[in-house]
């Protein structure tokens, strides 16, 4: 692997309800994530996140893991509802408090602090008055952007707003199966959609008026890959369109609906067509709001499948080969998605990339020796670091690799089934064992800086 340049950022993420616990500890209101993963039918064996990895109470330790790794930044996000309770309103001191601790834990430590906004924890309070379809919401979103960025905005410069819209919309608010578990009709989804949308952009706008220092700001949706089979020009142009093709409802995994009205402005025209009956209601400053200028493109990136041009040239969608290698989670390992969905992205929206999320479930567990021995995962990370270096020998700006995650925690519907982590956590004990693939990283990121 070659080709990381000296400012390049090796870091791990992770997010608020996933890891910290702490559910009802010192103020935190409820989420729609507390609600709907504490109702039994919801999750793998009925397990939920009030406890998780109890980062809450233990973050020094997981700092000095970090540190141990040698991580250049950590990408963490701040529990709305721990940080206003009611989601609006009075802002509660004591969860501001735990965010001003691991923050400063962080520096100390020698590790950026990348912030995301909002992953998934929407304020249960403001649920009960609609949620994502209520106008407002974006507004309460801004609200609660600026006590954020007036808290911490001296000590963080790195900010996302919105993690993986295509799952809290799609998966959130359509098929039902994460939180909060709603199954609008379509043209309710698109409406909450282009009002999280509303809520990024005027977030954006907050950070930019009123971060203490320079922000460097983007977003994280998920990065719905297809590879081309082959070389040929062709296919590389098959799959191209087709990473950016809108599909009928009520497929959400695409790029460009989630993306072109942030960075172009723009809803896709043949999303707009297909979509034409349930599009909402577009207001005339909406698009230029949602559009404010970003810093870069934040990218969850974990597989794609593979497309070719076929004869009278139409685009084709192909099955993986037989017997490709599968991940705990049953994604098929491609490395190449972190060659060519980096160089599309830019290619669509001219702006570096970030891959703010990419890793993988294994069978991870504590061997004999008292050991986490995970061979593949380091093969993982070694091969999709190569298509990073790759992509950029090409001349894509990749700015960082966050590898997901940084510790085993818990995989929402499938509560604490998958271990994605560097780090393994046992749930009971909490105790934490780094994995091969945590000194591997280390190895990686120690060579870069030698
Ligand atoms: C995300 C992801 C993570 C998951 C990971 C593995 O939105 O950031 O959903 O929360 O844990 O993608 O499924």
């Amino acid at each position: 692997m070659t080709g990381f340049p000296k400012d390049f950022i090796f870091g791990a993420a992770t997010d608020a309800y996933q890891i910290e616990g702490a559910m009802l500890e010192d103020g935190k209101g409820l989420s729609v994530c507390d609600a709907f993963y504490g109702t039994p039918g919801k999750s793998w064996n009925n397990q939920n996140g009030s406890i998780a990895c109890d980062h809450y109470h233990r973050y020094l330790n997981d700092v000095a893991i970090m540190k141990e790794i040698g991580l250049q930044a950590y990408r963490f996000s701040i529990s709305w509802p721990r940080v206003m309770p009611a989601g609006t309103g009075a802002p509660n001191a004591k969860g501001i408090a735990f965010y001003d601790r691991l923050i400063d834990a962080l520096l100390a430590a020698g590790v950026q602090p990348w912030a995301t906004l909002f992953h998934w924890d929407y304020p249960l309070e403001l649920y009960k008055r609609g949620g994502w379809l209520n106008p407002d919401s974006p507004l309460w979103f801004a609200e609660y952007t600026a006590v954020v960025i007036d808290r911490f905005s001296d000590r963080i410069t790195h900010w996302l707003t919105l993690n993986e819209p295509q799952c809290f919309i799609g998966n959130g608010h359509h098929s039902g199966t994460q939180a909060p578990g709603l199954k609008l009709s379509w043209a309710e989804t698109l409406l909450a959609a282009h009002h999280a949308f509303l809520a990024h952009g005027r977030a954006v706008s907050v950070i930019r008026a009123r971060a203490k220092k320079p922000a460097i700001v983007g977003y994280a949706p998920v990065g719905c890959v297809f590879m081309p089979i082959d070389a040929d020009p062709g296919n590389i142009r098959a799959a191209y369109e087709e990473t950016f093709a809108v599909r009928p409802k009520p497929e959400v995994w695409n790029c460009a609906w989630w993306m072109d009205p942030v960075y172009l402005g723009t809803y896709p025209g043949d999303g707009v067509k297909l979509y034409e009956a349930d599009m909402p209601k577009i207001g005339a400053d909406d698009m230029k709001t949602i559009s404010q200028p970003l810093d870069c493109i934040g990218t969850n990136m974990y597989q794609a499948s593979y497309c070719r041009q076929r004869a009278d040239g139409t685009r084709e969608r192909l099955d993986h080969a037989a017997g490709i290698p599968l991940t705990t989670y049953t994604w098929p390992i491609t490395p190449d998605v972190l060659y060519w969905g980096p160089k599309f992205l830019h290619e669509r929206y001219k702006m570096p990339v970030v891959i703010t999320e990419n890793g993988m479930a294994n069978v991870d567990m504590v061997f004999r020796d008292g050991k986490v021995h995970d061979p593949q995962r380091c093969e993982y990370i070694d091969l999709h670091l190569d298509a990073v270096s790759r992509a950029m020998a090409d001349g894509v700006p990749i700015h960082g690799y966050f590898y997901w995650s940084l510790m085993d925690n818990f995989e929402w519907e499938h509560g604490y089934r998958h271990r994605f982590g560097l780090v393994h956590v046992d749930f009971e004990s909490q105790k934490r064992i780094l994995k091969d693939s945590a000194y591997r990283y280390r190895d990686i990121i120690a060579r870069r800086n030698a």
